[in-house]
């Protein structure tokens, strides 16, 4: 018990210290301030961390008394959309710090007397803990995004990862097909989503070694990728004219065959190297057909990243079970960016793919729907009411995502139109499929004419 008190102390410390350098790097007006219609005022999402915080751990969990009723709604992410949240009359910047540090206070109180008793399904193993340091730190990653959509001076530290040398990997990976365990009914923090284990059959299929680069995508742009309506989806198409994209979001073309892109508020040149980010579904899908391959399916992205052949085992993540280190995969805004493609030997996956965990989440070709057996829990908006068509599923999780939300059984989802967000992909193709590429990522213009 002791193990799971320090544990759970130190997801909800390390969650906070991360909300406090995305709220204090900014003053005053750019947390009041809406950078998008897409998102929040960054001063509404500290509220809602704390807002959340007290709604689950002190008062369903710890029976307490609700300390401000009347401002619950305003922070209720159901009740009022993204787009009208500045409208509303949300606490200021002190009241809304203030309101977090007092729950935070009490929650570390009642941490120290709760039992994880097992009558009280929210508290077995600490689940609502874990549902809190996890919700926090998914709207740290929210809250990243607002600073990238931000204009202005750049105000978070850069730190570059290191190079990489993939030159001697091969560009796919064989998964031999068969039965593996999708999904987990053993991880006490696992989201209801993920939820239960069940075993799927998964014909063998190649897998790009490590995400698509940015030097495969502009190969993708000057063969007129973007101009060819061949590579699209019908819907893809539609949105690609109606949008006008011609380049992933926070590009710009600078001549001369050169591309740069704004990141955090500093503008460099596309490195070539690095896996693309801020790409739709729909831009990701059309690659993928431009390059004589396909998006990965769910299950296919899963079985790579936790079967281990030799066991028959599924991993929670690809190296293992040890929780991700920083020797293993590009997490918690280490780096604003993702790091070279072919980093993380050590966090490589049974199969040899790279960078699975970590770096760009990864649109896979499948809609978001339960799995069977499936039972909400604790609430139905968790992500019962997104099951459907409309949204596609993301894996891996990525440089802005932190270890307690990330694991190989962790579902995120989208809207295909949706480049805000820190996603990229990787492509496959089954195992019966001739697809032949020259170099990484890059088909052949003969194979080209053949698609
Ligand atoms: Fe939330």
């Amino acid at each position: 018990m002791t193990d799971l008190r320090e544990r759970i102390a130190a997801e909800l410390i390390a969650a906070r210290a991360r909300t406090a350098l995305l709220t204090d790097s900014v003053d005053e007006a750019d947390l009041v301030r809406q950078h998008s219609p897409l998102m929040s005022p960054l001063v509404w999402d500290l509220a809602h961390i704390a807002n959340q915080e007290e709604l689950w751990l002190l008062r369903q969990v710890g029976g307490i008394e609700p300390m401000h009723p009347e401002i619950d709604p305003l922070y209720d992410a159901f009740e009022h959309p993204r787009s009208e949240r500045p409208t509303l009359p949300l606490l200021p910047p002190a009241e809304a710090r203030a309101y977090g540090h007092e729950v935070r206070g009490r929650v570390l109180d009642l941490l120290d007397r709760v039992r994880f008793d097992s009558a009280s399904r929210l508290e077995v193993d600490g689940f609502a803990f874990g549902m809190i340091a996890q919700h926090e730190v998914q709207h740290d990653e929210t809250m990243l995004i607002t600073h990238q959509l931000r204009t202005g001076a750049a105000v978070l530290a850069e730190a570059r990862p290191p190079a990489a040398d993939a030159s001697g990997l091969p560009s796919e990976v064989l998964v031999p097909g068969g039965p593996f365990t999708m999904g987990t009914s053993a991880d006490p923090w696992a989201l209801d989503n993920e939820r239960p284990a069940h075993v799927v059959d998964v014909p063998s299929f190649y897998l790009d070694t490590t995400p698509v680069t940015c030097g495969a995508y502009l190969e993708f742009i000057a063969d007129g990728g973007y101009d060819s309506p061949r590579w699209w989806s019908t819907e893809g198409w539609k949105h690609r004219q109606q949008a006008g994209l011609v380049a992933p979001l926070y590009w710009s073309y600078a001549g001369g065959g050169q591309w740069v892109r704004r990141v955090f508020g500093r503008t460099s040149p596309v490195d070539p190297a690095e896996p693309v980010v801020h790409v739709s579904w729909y831009e990701a899908d059309a690659y993928a057909r431009w390059a004589g391959r396909r998006l990965p399916t769910e299950a296919e992205w899963e079985k790579a990243a936790r079967h281990d052949p030799a066991t028959g085992e599924s991993r929670p993540y690809p190296w293992g079970s040890a929780p991700p280190a920083a020797e293993v995969a590009n997490l918690s805004q280490r780096f604003l960016r993702p790091a070279p493609a072919g980093s993380y030997p050590a966090g490589a996956a049974p199969c040899g793919a790279r960078q699975l965990i970590g770096d760009v989440w990864e649109w896979t070709s499948s809609d978001f729907g339960p799995y069977p057996g499936f039972s909400a829990w604790p609430y139905r908006e968790y992500s019962e009411v997104f099951f459907g068509p409309e949204y596609k599923v993301l894996r891996g999780g990525s440089f802005a995502v932190s270890p307690v939300a990330c694991r190989s059984t962790f579902r995120n989802w989208d809207y295909p139109v949706r480049r805000q967000i820190f996603a990229g992909f990787r492509t496959a193709r089954s195992a019966t499929d001739s697809g032949t590429r020259g170099v990484r990522g890059v088909v052949p213009p003969q194979a080209m004419e053949q698609a």
